[in-house]
């Protein structure tokens, strides 16, 4: 097995190394270039997990020691906890139906002499279905495969041989199809870059940590139910600044203005998203629209990211309460066990959603604006840290790192493989005594129940909650 993925990653490698050669030859621009669409990092949560780290492109099992490494010669990993989302998948039923509508629009009405939409018309053929309604893809399967590997190559003597044969590794799913499917692909990688045959691994499926905000009841009725909780988010969509998206699309397509909605606008940015993110392809789609265009759109995910999952209301991040205890308790364990002996848990790799880890980023307080973001300060929020493209795109990863160091334990936070500074602390790794300090309202309150239960006065629909 082993074997047989390393040859095809040299057969891979040296395929774009004669493509690019004849391409060269041929006076083309470089073809990885090519393959990229011009908006490829403004997809949000559809975005490719290689556009957070371009490095992956040339070579997906690259690791940068350099960037990542513990904080001093002195000090040890010895616990890591990593909360991962599943990797690509296929498009929901609903956004299967909006991009067969545009599909239909398209080929029925619109009219140019221009290639990419020759292309749309004759060449490109319908291929999702509403049935594949967000299933995990094979590109999806390595995201995690490969993640794992990068991870073992970071991590050695955790994620090592030893420790997975005396399952002092974890994993935890969520119960969705794709989360599980990822973690299996996770423990392939794994298996793989170790060369063990001979072990079944199990894991155990947990929806109360990692798909928490199905069992808040507060913040279904609040939020989630609630379409005045997500207003700003109709408003942008009424915003002239999406209009204008609307008539350019029109204009490329010599169709009325009245023919194409919002719902066409996203149709045609998730078909040239999910034609990337699955196939690899920069398809005619993405000649629908530019990168103004796609600044618009990504702004339009991320405000409802922030008004569902983020800081647009409160109870958005206090509904990850019990996830972000469990992950501090795993690290106080961890850590009580190092003043005696040794650490029995290394590991654990827990798989959820984008909608598991937006609710944690923001209760830890990471990508906290100045201003909130609203349907009237799109120009002003062109440089804002919560973005959704950067943080959260497929099989995007939040790695606490626990190390043993000389001076006491230290917790080091990884974002997508980055080092991610814990807000306020000017240390990139500090001391987990001073993490504890840093969140101790959050350790000693934050109760789920106290949190989420419905206040008596606002509970309209209890009895069929
Ligand atoms: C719905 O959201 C609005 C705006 O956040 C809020 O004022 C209102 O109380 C919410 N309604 C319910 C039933 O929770
Ligand atoms: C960081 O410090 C500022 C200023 O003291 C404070 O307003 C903010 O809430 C702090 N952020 C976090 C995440 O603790």
């Amino acid at each position: 097995m082993r074997d047989v993925l390393s040859k095809s990653f040299v057969l891979t490698a040296l395929s774009f190394a004669l493509a690019r050669v004849y391409s060269y030859l041929a006076g083309d621009a470089p073809v990885t270039a090519r393959r990229i669409p011009s908006i490829a990092a403004y997809f949000g949560t559809k975005g490719r997990y290689e556009e957070v780290n371009p490095h992956l492109i040339d070579n997906i099992l690259a690791v940068n020691k350099l960037l990542l490494k513990p904080p001093s010669a002195d000090c040890t990993a010895v616990h890591l906890t990593a909360i991962v989302r599943h990797g690509t998948r296929f498009p929901t039923k609903k956004n299967v139906k909006k991009m067969m509508e545009l599909h239909k629009l398209i080929k029925a009405e619109a009219s140019s002499p221009e290639r990419w939409l020759e292309d749309i018309k004759n060449k490109w053929a319908m291929w999702y279905t509403e049935d594949m309604d967000g299933q995990i893809v094979d590109k999806g399967r390595d995201d995690h495969k490969h993640l794992a590997v990068r991870l073992a190559n970071y991590f050695p003597s955790l994620l090592s041989e030893e420790n997975l044969r005396n399952n002092r590794v974890k994993f935890i799913t969520s119960s969705k199809h794709r989360c599980v499917e990822s973690v299996i692909a996770f423990q392939q990688g794994l298996f793989t870059h170790h060369g063990i045959k001979d072990v079944d691994f199990s894991h155990e499926v947990k929806d109360d940590l990692m798909r928490f905000f199905d069992h808040c009841r507060r913040f279904v009725e609040d939020v989630e139910n609630n379409r005045t909780a997500l207003m700003e988010v109709d408003l942008f969509k009424s915003s002239a600044e999406m209009k204008r998206v609307q008539e350019k699309i029109a204009d490329r397509l010599d169709v009325p203005y009245s023919r194409i909605t919002t719902d066409s606008v996203e149709a045609a940015f998730f078909l040239c998203a999910y034609e990337f993110a699955i196939k690899s392809e920069n398809s005619p789609w993405c000649e629908l629209i530019d990168e103004t265009d796609a600044l618009v759109l990504e702004y339009k995910n991320d405000l409802k990211q922030y008004w569902k999952r983020g800081y647009g209301h409160d109870i958005n991040r206090k509904s990850s309460c019990t996830l972000f205890h469990d992950i501090f308790r795993r690290l106080s364990e961890a850590v009580n066990e190092l003043r005696t002996g040794h650490v029995t848990e290394v590991a654990t790799v827990q798989v959820g959603h984008a909608e598991t880890l937006l609710p944690l980023l923001t209760l830890m307080g990471f990508f906290k604006d100045e201003t909130p973001l609203t349907s009237s300060n799109f120009p002003e929020q062109e440089r804002r840290t919560f973005r959704t493209s950067h943080t959260v795109p497929y099989a995007a990863n939040l790695v606490f790192v626990l190390y043993k160091c000389p001076e006491g334990p230290r917790l080091q936070l990884l974002l997508n493989e980055k080092p991610l500074a814990l807000p306020n602390i000017s240390d990139p790794v500090p001391l987990y005594d001073i993490v504890q300090e840093h969140y101790r309202d959050l350790l000693q309150g934050c109760n789920f129940q106290t949190e989420c239960e419905l206040k008596a006065s606002t509970c309209s629909k209890c009895s069929e909650l």
